[in-house]
């Protein structure tokens, strides 16, 4: 019964794998994963051959030595010690072994590990900016931040910041800084890159480049406090094209539901909230600016929104997930369902604490523990967070 049990139980756990499942290394798209990927199934194929090599011969020796109906109970065998020849054969054989792991392993080191000599990720093929001279400048450089329990994503040279949620454009090598704001977190995408801590106090970078274009899964692989099963990631590889455009969107700036500026419209619902008709976008916006104190923590650029504590909003709703990607609103082809968007805006906003425990939107002093909000000061809220969209 045991034994059955335990072939169940193994054969359940093995369900949960799938060679190509989404976020699985065996399934490389990346020039630094297939590197990776090269050499653990290197290192897979020499430890079979031992296992099979060792196992054989314990089982060839088992059976070659049995005992035997017409052997003599009172007669010992004939016995042997040792064979210079067969150690010494053993020893060459496993250096020969090591030999064959070390050599890929540690140029695998070397190559992950440095830039690229000629990096095919100078800027100017997608943006026409002013650059720095040098071409360690001309490479896309991303610096990317581990927060309980998040990630934010800036883009020096472009301008751009984000969360949770980044691009890059295809067949072109990116550089990750690698910082944490509190705990150790790891940056892993297992598709495009093995994990590289991010270390309070100390610069980790990596770099990496997408071959193919698609929507990849990251997640944080250093367990980073109660909340750490939930923080994930997503990195969307794009075309160049395509790429170039999504880093137009991100620069643009929300415009303010009414008034002529932003300033204006922060002054006038404060002074004036009865004008703020009967319009959720505009219930939303002045509570997100106003009574609901979100930009203690938020930021959205070219607004007054300048908090530095939570995720940047300012494209919010043009992310197929929230919540650090635990609340995903994108179909199977990865575009966006805007009624689970809006839920899931709505679900985050009223019950954050139940959906990832010990998050700061909810425990932060001032934050959504201290503000009483009705549900429909939530659904207000999630109706502005619809807009933020280029
Ligand atoms: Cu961050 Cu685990």
């Amino acid at each position: 019964m045991p034994i059955r049990f335990c072939i169940l139980l193994f054969t359940l756990l093995l369900s949960g794998c799938a060679l190509d499942g989404r976020q699985s290394f065996m399934d490389p798209k990346g020039e630094v994963a297939w590197i990776q990927y090269d050499l653990f199934m290197l290192t897979v194929y020499v430890t079979f051959g031992i296992f099979l090599a060792v196992g054989g011969t314990l089982l060839w020796t088992v059976w070659r030595y049995r005992e035997r109906s017409s052997d003599d109970p009172n007669v010992l065998p004939p016995q042997s010690h040792g064979h210079p020849m067969v150690e010494f054969a053993l020893i060459a054989v496993s250096v020969g072994l090591l030999v064959i792991i070390a050599i890929p392993t540690v140029s695998a080191i070397f190559y992950t590990h440095n830039m690229p000599d000629e990096p095919e990720s100078l800027l100017g093929y997608y943006y026409k900016g002013d650059m720095a001279d040098g071409a360690e400048d001309e490479v896309l450089t991303i610096y990317a931040y581990g927060w309980q329990w998040w990630f934010s994503f800036e883009y020096p040279q472009l301008g751009i910041v984000t969360g949770n949620e980044l691009a890059i454009p295809k067949g072109k090598v990116v550089r990750f800084e690698l910082r944490s704001k509190d705990v150790i977190h790891s940056f892993w995408v297992p598709k495009l890159a093995g994990k590289v801590d991010m270390i309070p106090g100390r610069n980790n970078w990596k770099w990496l480049r997408g071959d193919e274009a698609g929507y990849f899964f990251g997640q944080c692989a250093e367990y980073c406090g109660e909340s750490h099963a939930y923080m994930q990631f997503r990195v969307e590889v794009l075309e160049e094209d395509d790429f170039a455009k999504w880093v137009e969107q991100q620069r643009q700036v929300p415009k303010p539901p009414q008034g002529e500026s932003w300033q204006d419209f922060v002054v006038m619902s404060a002074r004036n909230p009865e004008q703020l008709q009967d319009d959720p976008v505009v219930r939303g916006a002045a509570l997100f600016y106003g009574r609901g104190a979100c930009i203690q923590c938020h930021a959205i650029q070219g607004t007054p929104a300048a908090g530095l504590l939570g995720p940047d909003l300012t494209t919010v709703a043009s992310r197929k997930s929230i919540a650090a990607g635990w609340m995903e609103h994108h179909n199977d082809e990865f575009s966006i369902n805007s009624e689970r968007q809006y839920d899931n805006f709505f679900r985050w906003i009223r019950e954050s604490e139940k959906i990832k425990p010990g998050n700061l939107m909810y425990h932060v002093a001032g934050g959504m523990r201290d503000i009483e909000l009705s549900d429909q000061d939530c659904h207000d809220l999630a109706a502005f967070m619809m807009t933020l969209r280029p």
